[in-house]
Order: structure tokens, then sequence, then C-alpha cells
């Protein structure tokens, strides 16, 4: 896993946001995964930036979300489907036809999740995923004790969970019990992944994300097997790291990283 430490949200957004860039610029009909929630919507809003006054293309990008709620119609101001159109995609130029979302209300999740699947295979598989993580070491609906080689399929949320997601709903009771989640295996099946963190309350999942053991209680850690992963944390998530100084070290003088003279344009991935 690569470290790399910001001072604040906005740094860590334009960080991650850059690394989006790159994959697009490199590969422009790269097939990107998106995560929701409060973390990534900084990088949207910079991606977004970057399509308005730098011509970021991503007209030939193709994307898959991770995850959505059960029973949630596209409609629904609480769904991802909202939240993605809402932050995300009413100001790109992705064709419509290459946004895929899990769906809230089939009739048939079994039958979904199997198509989903096979969507992103025959996408030529996903080239940079994108990931927040969850106070209980979460990545995706990925709850403590999920497979490691879990697949798209649905889970029933914890209850942590459901209280930190609470604050997108008008009452707690609102929030589903249930969603459709890739699958810890899919999500590992990425080429490259990019996992952002932010605020005390994410440092100790952080830690046993990158510190501690591989574990299906820390769906995250399974990220230590992954070949190409990045962690962009801001400071405060990096509180509870033992080995702070010495990803702070590896970030400084790695050859050839000029990290310090020229945070941004570090080649991250
Ligand atoms: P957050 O959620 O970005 O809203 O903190 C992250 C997650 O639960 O994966």
């Amino acid at each position: 896993m690569r470290i790399v430490i910001t001072e604040n949200y906005d740094e860590m957004s334009r960080i991650g946001a850059r690394i989006v860039a790159r994959t697009i610029n490199e590969k422009p009909n790269a097939v990107l995964g998106l995560a929701t929630g409060g973390t990534p919507i900084g990088l949207y809003r910079e991606l977004v930036r970057m399509h308005r006054e730098e011509g970021l293309d991503f007209s030939r990008v193709t994307t898959f979300n991770l995850d959505e709620y059960v029973g949630l119609p596209k409609d629904s101001p609480a769904s991802y489907h909202w939240f993605m159109r809402e932050n995300l995609f009413q100001y790109l130029n992705i064709p419509e036809q290459n946004i895929y979302i899990p769906s809230g209300t089939t009739d048939n999740y079994e039958a979904f999740c199997t198509w989903y699947e096979a969507r992103i295979r025959e996408s030529g598989g996903i080239d940079l995923q994108l990931l927040g993580i969850g106070t209980d070491g979460h990545i995706a609906f990925n709850e403590p004790t999920s497979s490691l080689g879990s697949r798209t399929r649905i889970k029933t949320l914890a209850k942590q969970t459901i209280l930190d997601n609470a604050r997108y709903f008008e009452r707690p009771e609102d929030v589903p019990i249930y969603a459709i989640t890739m699958g810890v295996g899919t999500i590992l099946e990425a080429r490259k992944i990019l996992i952002l963190a932010n605020g005390r309350y994410k440092a100790p999942a952080v830690a046993a994300m990158i510190e501690g053991p591989v574990t299906s209680m820390c769906t995250a850690s399974a990220l230590q097997m992954h070949p190409e992963t990045v962690c962009v944390l801001d400071r405060e998530a990096t509180k509870d790291l033992q080995m702070l100084e010495y990803y702070e070290w590896v970030q400084e003088k790695s050859p050839g990283s000029p990290y310090r003279k020229r945070r941004e344009d570090t080649p991250l991935l």
C-alpha cells in the first residue's frame, strides 16, 4: 500500500482527483469504480472543475458504482443514484449508457447481481476503483465478517453503519437495513485502488486497514493483498498509525519522488 498524507480534506480531494484524471488521460475509455458518501464529494467537485476548466474528457469513460440501498427508488434524494447525479454525473459528459449503479428496486436481486458482475467483466474490468472507509472498516457495504472473496450481493447493514448514515435521512428509522453491494472479491479485481479517508473518527479504521491483520473483521484490510493501492489520508485520519513517521519518511525520501517540492505532481499510481 502506498500511503499519502495530506494536510486537510481539500488537499486529499485534489490529490485523489489527479489520480483519477491521470487514469483517464492515460486511457480515455477507462472503467472507473465510483463511491458515494461524504468522503469523495471534494474529489468529485475537483473532477468537475477539471472537466470545465481543463477539458478533462469523460466521453468514453464507463463507471460502476459500488452500492445502493435496497428499496430506494432512483428519484429518492437519499438514494445513491440521486447522490451521483447531484454530485457528479449532471456536470460531466459520461454517456448515460456507460453509467452503472446497482438497482435498489429490481424484483430479482440475485439475477441483477450476476448481471452486474458480468457487465463489469464485459467492460474489460475496473481500471481504477475509488473507495471510502466506514468507521467499522468496511469498504462499499462489506460489513465486518463479510467474506474477503465475496461478490456483488445483498448485505444486511451493521447498526454502526446505519447510525453513521442516519444524517442523510429525515429519521434514523428511515435508513434502509439492506444494501446491494460489490463484494470484497469484486473490488480486489480492480487494477488500481484509490482509498480516501479524512477525519479523526476514521483513524482507528485506517490503522486497522493499513497496520492490522488481514481479517474480515475489517474488510478494508483485504487491500493489503492488492498490488496497487494508494491510501490518500488527511492528517487527522493518520492519528492512530504506529508507523506514521516511516510513511512520512517514505513520502519525502523515495527516489524520484518530488513530493516535498511539488506535492501534488508526485506520480502516485
Ligand atoms: P463516508 O462513508 O464517506 O460518508 O464517511 C464512507 C463509507 O462508509 O464507506
